[in-house]
């Protein structure tokens, strides 16, 4: 199906497909549903993954960026998804960056934006939350990703994050603090170890006992990851994210301007952060960057990730990929001798 509907959507302008994807998920209801899981499938219980004390039925979670507004929710398990993130929403709402800001690299399977964190704001967001979460609940770990809004001075960043923390915790399974994005100024100075230490300690504290994340630029050094991880470590968060997207440009030809290069040409990079991030902390690690297939799956949990995100390869392989993926990593485990997917974490 995805095969016919490619290049309908891929003759509209990045964003434009994307806001029409998520208007038809959206209006979508329990059949088109029910219709998806059949033809989808629940992921193998041999996949089944804990992370920082959540249960995730399959390894691949949605990342961030993607449904920021939390849009299409009931619809991503359905596909297959072990976790859902949404966000990143701000405390307040914000339209982000001027259009054109979102960029397709079909041949390096790569996507370049520059969105600007536009979203609804949090409050709309835990409106949203608590409509859900009255319908029963929700299949697999839902996260929220919380990130500065672009009027809040940096040196006002804490009470920014705190005051999305405290509408959203009660409503999510766990949160995000996105320090990461390069696409508002100076967000990724909160990296540093004063100000990262009091944003989570503030996040936390308004948590509601949910595991907090932290997710991290692979455009830092080790020395810089393992600064801003201890840091972490030390002022409550219980696991890290890697990565976001990179403001580098390894194997990327075409000028786009300034923004965050996801994908494909991502993955080397976002690996050897993840490597480097699992042997240098107790803190689960969940990985993100490139990742497409079962392969990739796994080599991100031999680097020591605990399970995985994507977003980049649902725009190249469409709604059939996380299915494809779970399916293909049964083979792998049975090719292997492997009863589960957790006996390959270390
Ligand atoms: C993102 N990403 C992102 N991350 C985040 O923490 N908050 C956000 O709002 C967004 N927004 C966003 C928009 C777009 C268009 C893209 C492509 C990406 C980053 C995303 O969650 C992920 O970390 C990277 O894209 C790397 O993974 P993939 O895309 O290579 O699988």
């Amino acid at each position: 199906m995805y095969a016919l509907a490619r290049p309908i959507l891929f003759s509209l302008a990045p964003e434009t497909a994307h806001n029409l994807t998520l208007g038809l998920l959206s209006a979508t209801g329990p059949l088109a549903r029910g219709i998806a899981r059949g033809v989808y499938r629940a992921p193998n219980p041999r996949l089944q993954l804990t992370v920082a004390g959540l249960t995730w039925p399959g390894p691949v979670g949605l990342a961030a960026g993607l449904d920021k507004n939390g849009a299409a929710l009931p619809f991503w398990p359905a596909l297959g998804f072990g976790a859902v993130e949404v966000g990143t929403v701000t405390a307040h709402p914000q339209p982000g960056n001027p259009k054109p800001r979102m960029f397709r690299l079909p041949a390096e399977k790569a996507l370049i934006n520059r969105m600007g964190f536009n979203n609804h704001g949090s409050a709309a967001l835990a409106e949203k939350l608590t409509a859900l979460r009255g319908k029963g609940a929700y299949p697999v770990p839902l996260g929220v990703n919380l990130g500065k809004s672009k009027v809040t001075p940096l040196d006002e960043a804490v009470e920014d994050y705190a005051v999305s923390a405290e509408r959203v915790a009660r409503l999510a399974d766990y949160l995000v603090i996105n320090v990461s994005s390069p696409n508002t100024p100076g967000l990724r100075s909160l990296q540093g170890a004063d100000t990262l230490g009091a944003i989570v300690e503030a996040v936390v504290q308004r948590s509601e006992g949910r595991p907090v994340f932290v997710k991290l630029a692979p455009d830092l050094t080790f020395e810089a990851l393992d600064e801003a991880v201890a840091v972490a470590e030390d002022s409550g968060a219980q696991g890290i994210i890697a990565t976001n997207t990179t403001i580098e440009r390894p194997r990327v030809t075409e000028d786009f301007g300034p923004g965050g290069l996801s994908g494909a040409p991502l993955r080397p990079r976002a690996l050897e952060v993840v490597r480097h991030v699992a042997a240098h902390t107790t803190l689960p690690v969940i990985a993100v960057g490139g990742i497409s297939t079962a392969i990739h799956v796994i080599e991100a949990l031999e680097a020591g990730a605990k399970a995985v995100q994507l977003y980049s390869a649902m725009v190249f392989g469409g709604p059939g990929l996380i299915a494809q993926i779970n399916r293909d990593l049964i083979t792998l485990l049975d090719a292997r001798g492997v009863a589960r997917l957790a006996d390959l974490c270390a």
